[in-house]
């Protein structure tokens, strides 16, 4: 089994930037990620998509303000969605493109956007059904070999999806959505074949966007005070009990919703708290 590939407590998700208006200017949220990379937090997630590339841009814009900082964070991006609006074809369809001079011209973009000369990370962003293996390990070995890319990942990959790949690749890490209100991952095997594979699984949306039902919130909160701890901290912790410890990537980059995270990733839950939470998030009885 490899090493977890990332130490940071969290993830800090970029799909949202566009959501912060008083993170706009450069400097603003490179204040963002000074304070960020203070408290340890040094793993950031981006995609080629997120905000059609805008989010990647403002990043660099901000980085561009402190080239030294680059050397004590983690990129991470994604692609090989090809939204509707970016189809050239006469049909205008969100569809995935995972042909070799679509990702080696992807990386290059992003790497352009955010003014680095290498991802730490580069993973693929859906499992793509015209996949063609022998195209995809060549293409991301290539970037690997001439330093654009540190490392590569999969993302929303099920087993064999990640299988088939990791004959020929190292891979390190599956994002998958992992969350009191998306359970799945939890409950079919995948985290422990991920942990078996030596996959470090990231959980994308850990918050639900923030969508928690007034049941689940009374729960997280009884819970909270118990363990002298906030709701969010609680139901971070649920992710991370789960095997593999899988790392949150919180999607909130309001400072005061990050340090409260970060304040908590300590927390740890007994498996009947684990239960209480999921049973009642899921509404059901555990079988
Ligand atoms: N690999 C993939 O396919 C994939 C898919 C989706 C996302 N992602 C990654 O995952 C990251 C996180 O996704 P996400 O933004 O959906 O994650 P999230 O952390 O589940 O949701 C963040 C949203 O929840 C709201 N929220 C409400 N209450 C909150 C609380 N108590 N604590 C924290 N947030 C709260 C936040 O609003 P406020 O602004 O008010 O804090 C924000 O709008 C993305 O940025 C992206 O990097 C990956």
């Amino acid at each position: 089994m490899t090493e977890p590939s990332l130490e940071s407590p969290l993830l800090l998700g970029m799909m949202r930037l566009l959501d912060y208006p008083d993170l706009d200017s450069p400097q603003s949220l490179l204040g963002l990620l000074e304070r960020c990379v203070e408290r340890g937090l040094t793993a950031f997630d981006h995609a080629n998509i997120y905000g059609q590339g805008e989010c990647e841009a403002r990043f660099g814009a901000a980085l561009r303000l402190r080239p030294g900082l680059r050397a004590q964070l983690q990129l991470i991006s994604k692609a090989d969605i090809v939204p509707a609006a970016q189809d050239i074809s006469r049909w205008r369809v969100k569809h995935y493109n995972t042909a070799a001079a679509y990702l080696v011209g992807a990386v290059e973009a992003s790497l352009a956007r955010l003014g680095v000369e290498r991802l730490d990370g580069f993973l693929l962003h859906r499992p793509d059904p015209l996949l063609q293996v022998d195209e995809v390990v060549a293409a991301l070995q290539s970037l690997v070999e001439c330093g654009k890319v540190a490392w590569l990942g999969l993302s929303n990959a099920e087993p064999l999806h990640w299988q088939v790949l990791a004959r020929e690749l190292p891979l390190r890490c599956n994002q998958v959505e992992l969350s009191l209100l998306a359970q799945q991952a939890a409950w079919d095997g995948r985290l422990q074949a991920m942990q078996a594979d030596g996959l470090q699984v990231q959980a994308w949306s850990p918050m639900a966007g923030g969508h928690f039902s007034p049941t689940l919130h009374k729960a997280l909160e009884e819970v909270a005070v118990a363990m002298q701890a906030t709701p969010s901290q609680v139901a971070l912790a649920w992710v991370r009990r789960l095997p593999g410890r899988p790392l949150p990537i919180l999607g909130s980059l309001r400072w005061a919703r990050i340090e409260e995270a970060l304040a908590g990733s300590a927390l740890k839950l007994d498996a009947p708290t684990w239960f209480y939470l999921a049973e009642a998030a899921r509404g059901i009885k555990v079988p």
